[in-house]
């Protein structure tokens, strides 16, 4: 497994939704709310699983191959795009499902996570690929996909200062050198040895501990 792909795989499952929403009956508000109680609950997990095991993970392989500057300001995107989308989908909650207000909320909620997820791919996902081993990628990918399936009802929405985020992350990745991990470096190494440095860093300070 690859967590780059099952995060791809989260995103098409939520473009998949977005464009069933659009063809229910809006007199049909039971299937409107069932598909959108989906899709709320899904938004938020899928943005908790990446904060809680991707983005450490991306800061950290940035940070050892001295790309700290590009991989802080991918995460500090992330965070402030992960609260609009909380907020969109807070937003669509205070209204009857299929009221005007409902839909322009539903709309934003689209909008929102479409540039996010645009951006994610193209950078995010991108760079974590050049710059993490296989292993790590399985290993984060088997985190991810328990830490989904345990808060599969959804989890508690909770904003995110992205500095402090970025700070705090940075914080527990304090072993972590810059430059001890070169692009390509899997070339040189082992790639267990490689690995198991990696999956360390992780571990040490983001084994998901709730939920
Ligand atoms: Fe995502
Ligand atoms: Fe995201």
């Amino acid at each position: 497994m690859d967590i780059t792909q099952l995060i791809l795989d989260d995103h098409h499952e939520q473009r998949r939704l977005f464009a069933i929403l659009e063809q229910v009956d809006r007199a049909d508000t039971e299937s409107l709310a069932a598909v959108w109680g989906r899709l709320a609950a899904f938004l938020e997990v899928h943005a908790a699983a990446e904060e809680a095991i991707f983005y450490p993970a991306l800061l950290r392989v940035g940070i050892a191959a001295r790309r700290k500057a590009g991989v802080e300001d991918e995460t500090l995107d992330a965070i402030g795009d992960h609260n609009e989308i909380r907020d969109a989908v807070s937003e669509a909650a205070r209204h009857p499902v299929g009221s005007d207000d409902w839909y322009a909320a539903v709309a934003g909620a689209n909008v929102a996570n479409g540039d996010h997820m645009a951006e994610e791919e193209r950078e995010g996902l991108t760079d974590f690929r050049r710059l993490a081993g296989l292993q790590q990628r399985h290993d984060l990918a088997v985190a991810f996909a328990a830490y989904e399936a345990r808060n599969i009802t959804g989890v508690e929405p909770v904003d995110k200062d992205p500095a402090a985020y970025v700070s705090q992350v940075e914080e527990g990745a304090a072993g972590v050198s810059e430059g001890s991990l070169r692009i390509g470096g899997l070339r040189n190494q082992s790639a267990s040895s490689l690995s198991a440095v990696r999956v360390s860093w992780w571990l040490s300070s983001h084994v998901p501990s709730t939920a």
